[in-house]
């Protein structure tokens, strides 16, 4: 069968109804139009992994200045992911070794009592709505032991992350701007009080937890301001709480529809790391990331120009067969996987450590304790597009007695 007119193929990567299985969308992109218009002609859409990655890699060409093109409650760019190198690489030499795979390692036993406790409490039910009963709260869980806050303040962070990123679910009607507007930054404002109060507290009598690390950390002799602090901390929120629940979400849908490779996570356990890096690649819950091109420039023959939005699509780029053999098998034992989930270059996911510790975490606990599961009888998942969530999830399994 003919592919369809690809200028409808950039307008579904936005529609939530292809949003489960938005791979025959990418197959066209890549086939077809690996520089696409983006619907409303707000800019491109590139697809091809050595594109993506050339892009991700040339940040004076491909800058992540976009904090006046996107609105997130912010006052200032959030750091270190709406800045470019140099400024950038002097944060992210500060902040990798607070994110450092060691560091991570000890939050494991406190993930790993939550994902249980979670579990403990819909488990005999032989059923769940796996988005708000697990994967939502465990990666909120985890930024809450992070900082060393109350795990009280749970709601309160969900609130103000979702009044960032979803305030049409806050709003009388979700078609009044001002009124989204208006939602967006007052969870903005809350966020900048919130941690304005913390700094004080914490410089008064550290404790080990990452805002005491900000408290007390410098760049070349000279501490952190408050609002180098403070828009950190934003960043924290918006890039380490959605991008979890959307990659549990995925990985758990994924492996409920798919009983055989499930069994092989029953089986063989220590593969769920192979798997994990497979489904990431696979699902690419983060799909794109957002750049502004800096120059006039080219990419794939087709002229960009200065000023120009781009969307680095790193879901299409996942399945490019230029770079995987066989990539639209999922195989948890790929010998190479050079999977670009967590981007690459300069501004690559400062929290992979701790986001491959909390699903490892969370896919063990899950194996051990739940039995074989499935989508519920007769029920469908929903997803959204952008951040892949899968904001329905319903699960069951046969209860043990
Ligand atoms: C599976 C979960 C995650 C995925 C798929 C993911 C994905 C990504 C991607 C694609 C980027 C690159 C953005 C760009 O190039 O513009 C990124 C950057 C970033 N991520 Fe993650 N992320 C995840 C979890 C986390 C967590 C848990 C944290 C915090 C603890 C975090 C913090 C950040 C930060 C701070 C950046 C910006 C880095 C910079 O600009 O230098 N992420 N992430």
């Amino acid at each position: 069968m003919a592919s369809p007119p690809t200028s409808s193929a950039s307008h579904r990567l936005f529609d939530p109804a292809g949003a489960a299985c938005p791979h025959a969308t990418y197959r066209d992109l890549l086939d077809t139009d690996p520089v696409a218009t983006m619907p409303l002609s707000q800019g491109a859409i590139i697809s091809r992994y050595e594109d993506v990655v050339f892009a991700l890699r040339n940040p004076e060409i491909f800058s992540s200045e976009v904090s006046e093109k996107l609105d997130l409650g912010t006052e200032r760019p959030m750091i270190p992911q709406q800045i470019d190198p140099p400024r950038q690489t002097r944060y992210r030499k500060l902040l990798d070794p607070f994110f450092s795979r060691r560091r991570m390692k000890n939050l494991e036993p406190a993930i790993r009592r939550n994902a249980a406790s979670l579990i403990e409490s819909f488990l005999e039910s032989g059923q769940c709505e796996f988005n708000q009963q697990f994967a939502i709260p465990l990666p909120g869980q985890a930024f809450l032991h992070l900082f060393g806050l109350p795990m009280e303040d749970l709601s309160l962070f969900l609130q103000l992350k979702n009044g960032i990123i979803r305030p049409q679910q806050q709003a009388a009607d979700p078609f009044d701007a001002a009124e989204i507007d208006s939602i967006r930054s007052r969870a903005g404002q809350t966020i900048y009080a919130y941690f304005s109060e913390l700094i004080p507290i914490r410089r008064a009598s550290p404790r080990e937890d990452l805002m005491s690390s900000l408290v007390s950390a410098e760049i070349d002799g000279t501490p952190l301001s408050e609002e180098e602090i403070l828009d950190i901390c934003y960043l924290q929120i918006l890039a380490g709480l959605d991008t979890v629940t959307a990659t549990l979400g995925c990985l758990i849908a994924y492996l409920a529809a798919n009983p055989e490779q499930q069994r092989r996570i029953y089986e063989q356990p220590s593969q769920i790391e192979g798997a994990i890096e497979e489904l990431l690649r696979w699902e690419t819950p983060v799909t794109g990331v957002p750049r502004i091109v800096t120059q006039d420039t080219e990419i794939a023959g087709t002229p960009l120009r200065a000023g120009e939005m781009v969307m680095l699509l790193l879901g299409a780029a996942n399945i490019d067969s230029n770079e995987f053999d066989e990539a639209e098998n999922v195989d948890f034992e790929r010998s190479r996987n050079r999977h670009i989930a967590f981007g690459a270059g300069h501004h690559r996911c400062l929290g992979s450590h701790l986001a491959r510790l909390e699903l490892r975490v969370a896919l063990e606990e899950w194996h051990a304790l739940i039995p074989p599961y499935s989508i519920r009888a007769g029920e469908v998942p929903t997803y959204s597009p952008g951040i892949r969530e899968v904001q329905y999830l319903p699960l069951s399994w046969t209860a043990r007695r």
